[in-house]
């Protein structure tokens, strides 16, 4: 309905608006001061957000950028580390001193501010990481949802019965890339909302983008000194950031292993660690198998599958394991992806972040006993990070690719014989993020519903794209490390600070 009305609003307005969002219009409406409702994306259907689609991918360079500098967030040395660290400290004393409702407002500002960069942030992601229009443009509706909605909830620390939340005084936030706007900005809302000072490192091949989000956070208010935007000259800057004594919490996205790393370094300290996935979608001979394959496509190689909700496998269940309908629509979908970089409007699948390398490249170089491609991936160019997707078949239950995150364009088949083994197939990956099953029958979805081991289920839809507060999104088993709260969910705040309760017998 939302964008029915999106829609009537442009018709009735067709003269472009001069916003710096060239007439996104309704979506793009200031945001009630309080209460929430979720950003709408831009809808591709009316001509004029194409035309300011393509004004945006203009300004896009034909290759990824590559590692850039924001000269002004180097940081060379301890001494100077010391230095951020401390101010931010301070800052955070000041900022948790201001009520729920004070920062509220702020964070409430910044969403807005958030909406208005919303181009820019788009142009800047695709240059860094690649990511088409289609892939961007939700996830600055996201980042805004979550300045909304944690806003929201920080209005409610300052009303909890009985008990004082006393914020934490500085956060590290160590962002991925893949999401270099949406998760970077989550985090370090929520850790503001929750009255805490900020330190921010950016994910090396993102930092642009995170630098044009923390903007957009300091333009609507939040105190510079309180959000602080790094990039460490050594890597070994790293663990004394994360080391030092005035940081009393990290929110960390990134692999499991990189989490682990992260603990040893400081067991004292609270970490919210979102990590590795490791995603199947099952399908039953009851799905709809047209919808079934396009939202198996979209989850697989969406953003080149490097999303740690992507889909890596599908399980087919009974007949449409047997049959070829499943496979060859599969097949024909995945063959006619149109693969380039985002500066090219026809792209539908961009690039993966660097150079294949590692478990990725072997991913898509070598096959397991048994497997066989049905798409076998290509290397399109000479920067290595231009892959065709791949599709195999043929995987073993206990192989190495059923088991193993790649990160990457390519999915995997396998086959079951019942619902019920196609479940135990899942239940045996050690990590447990996204699930997804394609059923039209109540009972087989039941079943699913009580077995199936992870955070984020999707039912007759793809495994990415959690909505904020309509699905919080977090993980079970290795894909979480620490207490495991849900993204943009009502308990969030909660667990970023500390309680205290009094009782007096006067
Ligand atoms: N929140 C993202 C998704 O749901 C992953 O980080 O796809």
């Amino acid at each position: 309905r939302e964008r029915f009305e999106a829609s009537l609003a442009e018709l009735d307005d067709a003269v472009p608006q001069p916003n710096r969002t060239q007439n996104r219009g309704a979506s793009e409406a200031p945001a009630a001061r309080t209460g929430f409702d979720n950003t709408a994306d831009t809808d591709p259907a009316l001509p004029q957000n194409r035309a300011w689609g393509l004004e945006i991918l203009r300004r896009v360079p034909s290759s990824l950028l590559g590692d850039d500098t924001i000269a002004e967030s180097i940081v060379h040395d301890e001494t100077e580390l010391d230095a951020v660290i401390q101010t931010a400290a301070e800052a955070g004393s000041a900022w948790g001193r201001l009520s729920g409702a004070e920062r509220a407002e702020v964070l409430h500002r910044a969403g807005d501010e958030l909406a208005l960069s919303r181009a820019d942030l788009m142009e800047v992601m695709a240059s860094e990481t690649g990511k088409t229009l289609d892939q961007s443009d939700p996830e600055v509706s996201e980042a805004i949802d979550f300045a909304h909605f944690y806003a929201e909830r920080a209005r409610e620390l300052d009303s909890v019965d009985g008990a004082t939340f006393v914020p934490s005084t500085l956060t590290v936030v160590a962002p991925p890339w893949n999401f270099p706007v949406a998760i970077p900005a989550g985090s370090t809302l929520a850790a503001l909302a929750a009255g805490s000072a900020v330190v921010i490192k950016p994910a090396r091949q993102a930092r642009r983008s995170g630098a044009v989000m923390v903007e957009a956070l300091w333009r609507a208010g939040v105190p510079r000194e309180a959000l602080r935007l790094v990039q460490l000259a050594d890597q070994s800057l790293g663990r004394t950031l994360i080391a030092h004594d005035s940081v009393d919490r990290v929110i960390l996205t990134g692999g499991y292993e990189t989490a682990e790393l992260f603990r040893s370094f400081r067991p004292d300290v609270p970490l919210l660690a979102e990590t590795s996935g490791k995603n199947a979608i099952i399908v039953t001979p009851s799905a709809d198998l047209d919808l079934a394959v396009k939202d198996v496509v979209a989850s697989a190689f969406g953003h080149a599958g490097q999303k740690c909700s992507a889909a890596s496998l599908v399980i087919l269940v009974g007949s449409v394991a047997t049959s070829r309908r499943f496979r060859t629509q599969l097949v024909d979908a995945v063959s006619s992806l149109t693969v380039g970089y985002p500066a090219d409007p026809s792209t539908q699948m961009g690039p993966i972040i660097e150079k294949a390398k590692g478990k990725l490249l072997s991913g898509l170089t070598t096959l397991g006993d048994g497997e066989k491609w049905l798409v076998e991936p290509k290397k399109l160019d000479d920067s290595g990070a231009l892959w065709s997707p791949g599709v195999r078949a043929g995987v073993r239950r206990g192989s190495e690719y059923h088991l193993t995150e790649y990160f990457g364009p390519i999915l995997g088949i396998m086959t079951a014989a019942t619902l019920e083994e196609a479940i135990e197939i899942q239940n045996e990956i050690d990590y447990g993020l996204t699930a997804g099953l394609h059923s039209l029958n109540s009972a087989e979805l039941g079943v699913w519903l009580s077995r199936i081991q992870a955070g984020n289920l999707y039912v007759n839809r793809g495994t990415t794209g959690a909505i904020v507060r309509r699905q919080p999104f977090g993980g079970w088993k290795k894909s979480v490390v620490g207490p495991g709260s849900k993204a943009g969910g009502p308990n969030y705040l909660l667990g970023l600070g500390s309680w205290q309760t009094a009782v007096s017998h006067a």
